[in-house]
Parts: structure tokens; sequence; C-alpha cells
């Protein structure tokens, strides 16, 4: 990079005229180096003075069809934020395909110069986030240009998630869409949809339209809420709006347990439940019900692209109770030699975890999937239990993939303020700080137990919350934290910076109408009104 040149010499009035003439036209002060902004935070940035200024337009420049999708997404993207996209324009954003590491897919290079960017990755998915980059800096700063220099960027985990309960509260197309609109501007990559449990069944399944017309009534606080679910198509167009954004989706089909509204709907294929958890489980002894699950997610599987569905597989003895006095139950149990009702859950998800096989899905389940001895290869457990370390430590210790997503600090259904009363507090809760915090506050991996964690993931549980303002403030701005925490290595984590960059952030949302709390100042944004 070139300061401007503003030699002083000991000029003849002759001599100094030109000179004078090129003062008038030249800036003599160097030019000034700005910041990005952006967040998650690039994982190595050299930044040179003088910007690169989209104000005049830009041409996205690239040659290769591959690209053809993240040019028109980018395109419009910089349209709506006043960036006129031409393929005139003397500046030029030059995307390209290299050759790379087949496991760095989403990693990308920018090179910055004052007329010319060149983006290049391995896979469209790094072009997409290094296009993205440019966006957030731009959308952020509002001031049409990025930063000359270097940014060599590449995630810190491959799984970085956000999961939505659906189940006890409906929110439906437009808002599901609006959330992995910001979590594709944070470079989250995994949408997990918790899309069934009790208090509703939300996606259609053509060959039991029951479980949506009568197990889609009612929600978590109003057992007769007109019947709410996703029909096909939705899911269809769901699915295709968050691949554009490379948001991979796993929807979750909670089993054994979870079950009353289906249950509802096909009580034949109901094992039962307990006083608090009626009818909560699906019948692990009938023959029926394996048929009866199985066409369900060869439905599910059929819709959704991503080579994993969740089975959940939770909290099982909440409500299994009945399973002791179920003939079918005590029969399996002799002919298969289990010896308690946890070997009957076990013997369930093994045997469900093979259907998947077949549909050539992986299995994705809760921790308590651990003792089942599913296959290493064709699952990925999700550590939720924060208070059972053990669950976890077993999970690596048998060689499974692991998300974590800890109940502190990653349920964004606990409070985020010790002020605030809506919301779950067990052994705490989670702060802003905390989230951001996480992993490496809280674990020191071994290098080969570091190879199986996948990623982390923030949930949103929705007993408590039934309005678009309330997922909002519960999730704003801890998604901002776990984003950064999720693809910013440990020793490019630097929270002074990341709380700088967060205003700007907060201005961001502000603009699409989402209520978020303020870390800064808790009086600024109290909780919502229920
Ligand atoms: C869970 O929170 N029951 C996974």
């Amino acid at each position: 990079m070139q300061f401007s040149n503003c030699q002083q010499n000991q000029p003849t009035m002759k001599r100094i005229f030109p000179f004078l003439l090129l003062i008038a036209f030249c800036n003599c002060q160097p030019e000034a180096t700005q910041t990005w902004i952006v967040t998650p935070y690039p994982n190595a940035v050299t930044v040179a003075p003088g910007g690169f200024d989209f104000s005049q337009g830009v041409h996205l420049e690239s040659a290769d069809p591959n690209l053809e999708g993240v040019v028109s997404f980018f395109q419009k993207r910089m349209e709506e934020i006043g960036v006129n996209v031409d393929n005139e324009s003397r500046k030029k954003i030059h995307l390209e395909l290299a050759a790379g590491d087949e496991k760095k897919q989403e990693a990308y290079a920018l090179k910055i110069g004052k007329t010319r960017i060149q983006l290049t990755a391995s896979h469209p998915k790094g072009i997409f986030y290094g296009m993205m980059t440019l966006w957030q800096q731009l959308r952020l700063s509002k001031n049409m240009s990025v930063p000359r220099g270097f940014v060599e960027d590449v995630p810190r985990y491959g799984h970085r998630g956000f999961m939505l309960d659906e189940s006890r509260h409906f929110f439906g197309k437009e808002k599901v869409k609006q959330l992995i609109d910001l979590m594709a501007v944070l470079k989250l990559n995994t949408f997990h949809w918790h899309l069934t449990d009790s208090p509703g069944w939300r996606i259609e399944i053509k060959a039991y339209p029951k479980l949506t017309t009568v197990g889609g009534i009612g929600n978590h606080t109003n057992p007769d809420a007109p019947a709410r679910f996703y029909t096909q198509e939705d899911i269809k167009e769901i699915v295709a709006y968050a691949a554009e954004r490379q948001v991979e989706i796993i929807p979750e089909i909670d089993m054994p347990g979870h079950a009353t509204a289906a249950n509802r709907a096909y009580p034949e294929f109901s094992g039962g439940g307990s006083e608090k958890h009626p009818e909560f489980t699906f019948d692990p002894g009938k023959e029926g019900t394996y048929h009866y699950l199985t066409t369900i997610l060869e439905e599910v599987a059929s819709l959704f692209p991503s080579e994993y569905i969740h089975l959940g597989g939770d909290e099982v003895h909440f409500g299994n109770e009945k399973w002791k006095t179920n003939d079918s139950i005590q029969a399996l149990m002799r002919r298969e030699q289990l010896s308690t009702l946890v070997d009957v859950e076990h013997y369930f998800i093994r045997r469900m975890a093979d259907q998947l096989t077949q549909m050539d899905k992986k299995l994705a389940g809760w921790d308590e999937i651990v003792e089942s001895d599913v296959s290493k290869q064709g699952s990925v457990v999700y550590w939720w239990r924060h208070d059972k370390g053990d669950q976890l430590q077993k999970s690596l210790d048998k060689g499974y993939a692991t998300v974590l997503c800890p109940r502190v600090p990653l349920y964004f259904d606990f409070v985020q303020h010790d002020s605030h009363e809506n919301g779950r507090r067990w052994d705490g809760f989670g702060t802003l700080e905390d989230v951001y915090a996480y992993p490496e506050s809280t674990h020191k991996f071994t290098e080969a137990e570091a190879k199986l964690i996948e990623g982390i993931q923030g949930n949103l549980w929705t007993e408590r919350f039934d309005s678009d303002i309330w997922v909002d403030y519960m999730t704003f701005p801890r998604m901002v934290a776990l984003a950064e925490s999720a693809w910013t290595s440990k020793d490019n984590k630097n929270l002074e910076r990341f709380n700088t960059n967060l205003l700007p952030f907060h201005n961001f949302l502000e603009s699409l109408g989402i209520g978020y709390f303020n870390s800064f100042d808790p009086t600024l944004t109290p909780e919502p009104e229920h």
C-alpha cells in the first residue's frame, strides 16, 4: 500500500507551480487506517491505511458457475444497502475458487487493495463467508468502505448451531427465516429445529395426517390453541432459504419420550406416561411402532438434505412407568434379555438408528444416547446436562463426535442478568460474558478429545416464551457472543473488542425491529411484558 507522496523541495516559483496544482488535487494526509467491526471477528487481519470504497458501485467478478448462487445472493444484499452492483464498474471484487484443504471449505482469504478485492476460497461456502465479512462491515459501519489489507479466516468449529423449540410455542415461517438470516450474518451454520414434543407436533406427515390436525393443536400455555404446524411445502421453502445462506437444518423428531402430542393423534402407538407427563412415550414393545416411526422419518428424511436427523432420546424416565406393566414391553425384555427400562430405551434408539442408516442418514441425539452403544461413525451426541460432566467425558471416551450445548451457559431460556425474572436459573444462568468465555472457560480437552468436539450450540426452549418479542430478547445478544465463540479461535477472542463491535450490532438489530437485552445498561432494555 502506498501513502500519497507529498515531498517538499526548495523550489523556484516555476518549479513550484505544477506542484501546487498537484497539492490541490491530492490529500496530503496519510489515509486513515480503518478497523474491522465484524462479528465473529476474523482470525487473521492485517490492516493497511485507506479503504476500498464501494460508493461508486462494484463489479462482482467471477467466471465460475459454482459461484453463481453466491454472486446473485450478494448482488441483492449489496443493493439492499445501497451498493450498486455493476459489471462496468472499475472497482472489482474478484471471486475465485482455488484448490484447498477439503476440511476447510468455510475458510476464505481477502486481499483488499484500492480498486480490487481478491476473494479466494476452496468452496462456495468460503466465498459466501468472505462476502459476508465485507457485507457486515458495510452494513454496520455505514461508511461505504472496508479496510485495505488482508483477511485470512477459518472457523474454529464446524458445527455452529442454534436450536429453536417450536413445539412449546409456534412462531412461524417469517420468524424462522429472520433467525436464519441473522445466523447467516453471524456465520452460524446449523439450525436445529425442535419440531415435535409433548405440547404440539409441528411438521406435516402425509402418511399420518392426524399428527398435525390433532397433534398440532395446543401449545404450552393453551392446550386448545388452534393447530399450528409447517406443511411440507413450508418446510421445503425454509430449507431452500437456509441453504442459500449456508445454513443446514437438522430436524428433531423426539422419541421415545416427549411424544404426548403424537400420542393424542395415534394413541395406538403410545407406551403411556406418568401423572405429570401423561402419554409421554411411544411403545417400544410393539413392532407397529417401529413401522409407524420409520414411515414418519422417511418423510422427514426426504424433506431435509442434512445428513443428520435428531431423534432426541432425552428424559424418557419422565414418563415410562407404564412400561413396567405393559405386556408387549415385558415380552420384549424377556426376548431381548433387557434387564432394565433404560435398556429398553437403548434398544429402541439402536433400532431407530438402524432405520436412519437405511435412509442414508446419521443419528443426532441428546447425551442420553451415549449409553445406547449406537455406532460412533453414524452418530453425534449433544451434551446438554451441564451438571453431568461425566456424561460428556463418557461421550468423548467412547469416541462420539460431540456438540457442546450445556444448559449453563448455552440454554437461552435461562435468564441473562441477575435482575431478570422470566427464565430459568439452575447453578446460575448464562450471561453474555459467560457465553463469550465458553468453552475454554469450562473445559480443558486433550488433543484427542478436542478432535471430537464438533462445535457449540445455543438452545432456545420456549415453555416461558410465546412471542417474537421474547424470542428476540432471550436470543440477542447471546447469539452474537455464541457466534464469536464458535468461529473465532480461543487466542483471537477479545471481550473488549467484542463489546466495542456489539454496539453497531445493536444498532443493526434495532434497524430490523429486533429487541435485545442491552448488557451495557440493563435499565435501558427491561424484560418485555408477558
Ligand atoms: C433437554 O433439554 N431436555 C435436551
